[in-house]
């Protein structure tokens, strides 16, 4: 167990949020970029007639950082999105874009005078013109021959050097998104948004393709925000992610903060798998689980015999035939490299448990188990 192991934020188990702390793991929202901002969005509100969508919602995303708003569907993703580039009004707080205000409740500058790029879901490029004049059409102030070089040097950057000619029906999938990042990218824009541009494409095509724009991207040193409901997505391409959720920012963090310091039970519950083992606090400021004593360094806030509950994640349970403490195999999901079993403890309580697929246990057979968390969650119960 590490020793600067988490502990529960204050507030987060009555349902309030945790206070932001810039210097804290899990910090609710990033207070200080690492780079200057190219993006400021503070405390905007927008309701769709009496609808709340966006709530107060806070972040900054610093030059040539990937940053990528990550929830359900419905939180509130596109919103925020049409709201920086300019296509939705704000009741209260303000969008900064390289220091000027573009957006507050009593501005609103153009989308056209934004210097932002828009990729989306659905490709949105023009059935009735070919490839080049597609990615060529923001370049409007240029001339024809900057134009063109231009052209070829975007198809250059996403691959598709030559496809020019092209129409957009005769490329796959994959190949449209391309084009529509590199029109997008053609003007220069001083920021990059991204909604959902892979959840059209299959699979294994989401998963490379936004391996490469995030290459793209960084090589370009563009500054993006990027919004899924997709985790692998966001952790594929993202320097930093925001969890949405209910139209404000709950945590902000990089992928491996979300995941192992979650800070409130939402987050716990969206990112990643696992359970919450309720446990007791004692009097030592350990934690009494089922599953044997824990240990949060930064000691818990509560009084001895408090009920608390711990985030246990599947990589924490570990098979191990020697130890005496057994599980019984419910069920199991063959994943390739490892397999998910779900196990039941004496208690009649569930644990998810990441092993090598080469143990491979029929359900019903009980295997030795034992608990290895690094960072101890607890929440109070
Ligand atoms: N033009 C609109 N008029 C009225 N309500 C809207 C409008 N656009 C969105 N909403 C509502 O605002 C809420 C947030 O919608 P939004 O599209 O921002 O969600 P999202 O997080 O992008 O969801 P998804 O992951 O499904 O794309 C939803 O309840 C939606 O019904
Ligand atoms: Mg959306």
């Amino acid at each position: 167990m590490r020793t600067d192991s988490y502990s529960r934020l204050p507030g987060v188990e009555t349902g309030s949020r945790p206070a932001p702390r810039a210097t804290a793991p899990g910090a609710a929202v990033p207070v200080v970029p690492a780079a200057p901002a190219v993006i400021e969005v503070e405390r905007i509100r927008h309701a769709f007639g009496r609808h709340a969508v966006v709530k107060g919602l806070s972040f900054a995303v610093g030059r040539g950082h990937i940053a990528c708003l990550l929830g359900p569907s419905g939180c509130g993703k596109t919103t925020v999105l049409r709201a920086i580039a300019g296509f939705e009004p704000l009741q209260d707080g303000r969008i900064v874009l390289d220091g000027q205000t573009v957006s507050s409740s009593g501005t609103l500058l153009a989308p056209e005078q934004r210097r932002i790029g828009m990729v989306f879901q659905d490709y949105a490029l023009f059935p009735h013109l070919d490839v080049a004049a597609n990615v060529g059409f923001g370049l409007t102030r240029a001339s024809r021959a900057e134009r063109a070089a231009r052209v070829d040097e975007v198809l250059r950057l996403v691959g598709l050097d030559g496809a020019g000619r092209q129409y957009p029906h005769e490329l796959s999938g994959g190949q449209q998104q391309r084009v529509a990042l590199a029109r997008a990218l053609a003007p220069r824009p001083e920021l990059l948004l991204l909604d959902e541009p892979f959840s059209n494409l299959d699979v294994d095509l989401r998963e490379r393709l936004s391996l490469e724009v995030r290459a793209i991207l960084k090589a370009q040193r563009t500054t993006a925000i990027l919004v899924t409901h997709d985790q692998h997505e966001a952790f594929a391409m993202a320097d930093e992610i925001g969890v949405m959720h209910d139209g404000v920012i709950e945590q902000w963090g990089s992928a491996h903060d979300l995941y192992h310091r979650p800070a409130s039970r939402f987050v716990a519950g969206f990112i990643g798998q696992g359970v919450l083992m309720a446990g007791r606090l004692r009097a030592a400021g350990e934690i009494e689980l089922e599953l044997g004593l824990l240990r949060p360094a930064v000691p818990l806030d509560l009084p001895a015999g408090a009920a608390v509950e711990v985030l246990v994640r599947p990589d924490d349970i570990i098979h191990d035939d020697a130890s005496p403490m057994r599980a019984e195999v419910v069920h199991k999901a063959f994943r390739g490299a490892e397999i998910l079993y779900t196990l039941r403890l004496a208690s009649g309580g569930r644990v998810l448990a990441l092993v090598p697929s080469h143990h491979n246990h029929a359900v019903g057979e009980r295997i030795g188990i034992r608990v290895e968390i690094e960072d101890v969650v607890a929440f109070a119960a």
